[in-house]
């Protein structure tokens, strides 16, 4: 029996008590710090990067550093190094400033690193984000028995529903793929909807020519009319339907498809009716805007990113269905190895992941804390933002593109701005603002969103002033 004592625990990975009080003190307080220069300052990177690929170069990790000199290496540089969604004049894509109980939630998650394949490992995890679906659900008229889980993003979601779509539309596809299918297999969304259904169809091995992309009304959502005839052809060809996917708020331009319509359609047709709500599903915590949703909670599944208009942090998606048993059936697996596995329960054996980080605490912390009436209120007061924007470009002699309820706005600058893609580019250039090119029904727009909480009426007059700032040139 060898009794001698064993090597002492890594220092610098595993840091004494006291040493780490005192850097976590310190690491607080240098965050809160950085939080308010980012706000402040510049919303695009500033850093030369060619520097920064030198300075990465010169790393030399036989040469191991203190950790705060590189803690506060990490946090200067980041400060300089990336679009800031924690500033209020990102009026960007759906990345949030994110919230405060989110963020205390990393901290637990990090200091607990809980393993939520399996609910013999994290009995509490496991049951308290089974707690928050059952509430989102809930609150999605989605009926008792409906059931999902957390997944990275809207892109693992709505992967899942594909895979749920199928697994329904024939028994075969568990064992054979799509062999089992008397032809090739199609589904349907809207030519506004985000893209990454392509790579989502390619990953599934359906291919990508079974996403038809359907035409849109002239006002951004899904054209009803269009969908049954894409249907009816691909039929007529021997094609096989499988899935529709309306969305609930589109990327570009927030518009929401004919949910009801695509709904009867989806019934009448004996196909999987997904709902993308990855942005739009929000509205459902506001009173005011949830009734814009009706007909969501026909929906046989339904993807909502938390990490969108709920402002949690990074990559937290809830996945919605009322048929709990295709997610066992498209998901199932068995091993010794692990410490339970209860169809239905454990997430490694109803989603996507195996090992899985505590991602539905970040909902939980700030749905906990804020309730229903203050996720409302954070939705509610994007829109309110969205709506000084929009009085002030108008008497600018700007129109707006879109008509959406959601706070994205596609705005169209008066004649002698030249080229929008150009207006664009000069407004991220200047570091004042953050927005984006789009296109809304073949015209070229400015995507105005807003995703952060806390901007103001000074960032909407900052944002204002960048925009209408003409070209001298022109
Ligand atoms: C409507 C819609 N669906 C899906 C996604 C993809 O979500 P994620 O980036 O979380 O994977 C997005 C992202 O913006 C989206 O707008």
């Amino acid at each position: 029996m060898n009794d001698h004592p064993l090597p002492d625990a890594v220092a610098a990975l595993f840091p004494e008590m006291p040493d780490r009080n005192r850097i976590e003190e310190w690491l607080t307080g240098e965050l809160q710090q950085a939080l308010q220069r980012l706000k402040a300052g510049p919303v695009v990177p500033t850093i030369d990067m060619a520097a920064f690929r030198a300075e990465l170069e010169s790393f030399d990790f036989d040469k191991p550093r203190p950790l705060e000199e590189l803690l506060g290496w990490t946090i200067a540089r980041m400060q300089h190094g990336i679009v800031q969604m924690a500033n209020p004049r990102y009026f960007g894509l759906f990345n949030p400033g994110p919230n405060f109980p989110a963020q205390c939630a990393d901290r637990i998650s990090s200091l607990f690193n809980p393993q939520l394949a399996s609910s013999a490992s994290s009995p509490v995890p496991v049951e308290l984000e089974r707690q928050v679906i059952r509430a989102i659900a809930r609150r999605a008229a989605m009926g008792e028995g409906a059931t999902g889980h957390f997944a990275t993003g809207g892109s693992e979601s709505n992967y899942t529903s594909l895979l749920c779509a199928l697994t329904a539309a024939h028994p075969g596809f568990a064992s054979e793929g799509v062999r089992a299918f008397a032809g090739p297999v199609k589904f349907y969304t809207s030519r506004d909807c985000h893209i990454a259904w392509l790579k989502i169809a390619h990953q599934a091995g359906v291919g990508r020519s079974a996403l038809r992309l359907v035409d849109t009304d002239g006002r951004g959502r899904m054209d009803p009319d269009a969908l049954l005839r894409a249907i009816a052809e691909d039929r007529a060809g021997g094609a096989v339907p499988v899935m529709i996917v309306a969305t609930a708020g589109t990327t570009g331009a927030g518009m929401i498809d004919p949910l009801q319509a695509c709904a009867g359609i989806a019934q009448q047709e004996g196909l999987w009716y997904h709902v993308d709500a990855a942005w739009g599903g929000a509205a459902l915590a506001s009173n005011r805007l949830r009734q814009a949703l009706a007909g969501m909670e026909r929906a046989d599944s339904i993807t909502i990113d938390a990490h969108k208009w709920l402002a949690t942090t990074m990559g937290c998606a809830v996945f919605l269905t009322r048929h709990a048993h295709l997610l066992s059936e498209a998901f199932h697996a068995s091993t010794s190895f692990m410490p339970s596995s209860v169809s239905g329960v454990d997430p490694y054996l109803n989603s996507v992941q195996w090992s899985r980080r505590f991602l539905g605490l970040r909902l939980f912390l700030a749905l906990a804390s804020a309730g229903w009436q203050g996720l409302g209120a954070h939705v509610d007061r994007s829109t309110a933002v969205a709506d000084r924007i929009k009085e002030r470009l108008l008497a600018l002699g700007w129109t707006i593109a879109n008509d959406s309820v959601l706070a994205v706005l596609d705005a169209v600058p008066p004649a002698g701005f030249g080229d929008v893609r150009t207006l664009v580019r000069r407004v991220v250039a200047s570091g004042r603002a953050w927005v984006a090119p789009t296109t809304f029904e073949g015209r070229d727009v400015v995507r105005i969103c807003v995703t952060n909480g806390e901007t103001t009426l000074a960032d909407v007059d900052a944002l204002i002033a960048v925009l209408n700032e003409r070209d001298a040139r022109l």
